[in-house]
């Protein structure tokens, strides 16, 4: 996993900026998962309340909110630019949004039957879709951060005020606009800090 470092903010990051924080907070439930997966390996239960934060951070924080950001307020704003959807970066972006919908969908159900028989046929799904969701969201983030973002940041010029109106609207519709987003990144702080605890407390 590559968890990239930001590319430096360019002038018209303003269109750009509140998905920029949204990927900063996904990185770190990326991490934090990617730490439960190795306790997972190594035989160790997480608890079901941190099994089902991340399920719901993924369903409800990074599908519901913020790839509606993209696909309801920078897509649109890309395809008004002359920027055709098929054949584009936007629809591989879509596909791949499909493609985390799919996933985890998968991680639902698994981390759902683990809490329920608390098998190891479970917990080995939960291993392999947690590991295929972090690898496929940290390449899209990538993808998005140093490429999507950069070509959008140079079509969107002075369109800035619309465009982050547009994606501050999907946010409120969502999560309840900045506030929800803030619980969020408390979340993920939480999340992150929790399975670091469970990490050493196993040594
Ligand atoms: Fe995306
Ligand atoms: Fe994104």
């Amino acid at each position: 996993m590559s968890f990239f470092p930001q590319p430096p903010s360019s002038t018209a990051g303003q269109v750009t900026a509140s998905l920029r924080q949204d990927h900063d907070i996904i990185k770190k439930v990326l991490k934090a998962t990617d730490a439960c997966i190795k306790l997972l390996k190594e035989g160790k239960e997480i608890p079901p309340a941190i099994l089902l934060d991340t399920v719901d951070f993924i369903t409800n924080f990074i599908d519901r909110c913020h790839h509606a950001k993209e696909e309801q307020g920078l897509f649109p704003a890309l395809e008004a630019t002359g920027m055709p959807r098929e054949n584009s970066v936007i629809g591989t972006m879509l596909r791949e949004h499909e493609e985390a919908r799919k996933i985890a969908e998968h991680i639902k159900n698994a981390v759902e039957s683990h809490i329920q028989d608390k098998s190891e046929e479970s917990r080995s799904k939960i291993i392999q879709y947690c590991e295929a969701y972090v690898n496929h969201i940290d390449r899209h983030i990538l993808k998005e951060d140093t490429r999507l973002f950069i070509i959008a940041e140079r079509r969107l010029k002075g369109k800035e005020n619309d465009v982050k109106k547009m994606v501050d609207s999907v946010e409120i519709e969502k999560v309840g606009g900045a506030e929800g987003r803030k619980q969020y990144e408390e979340n993920a702080d939480r999340f992150l800090s929790s399975v670091r605890q469970l990490g050493s407390s196993n040594n």
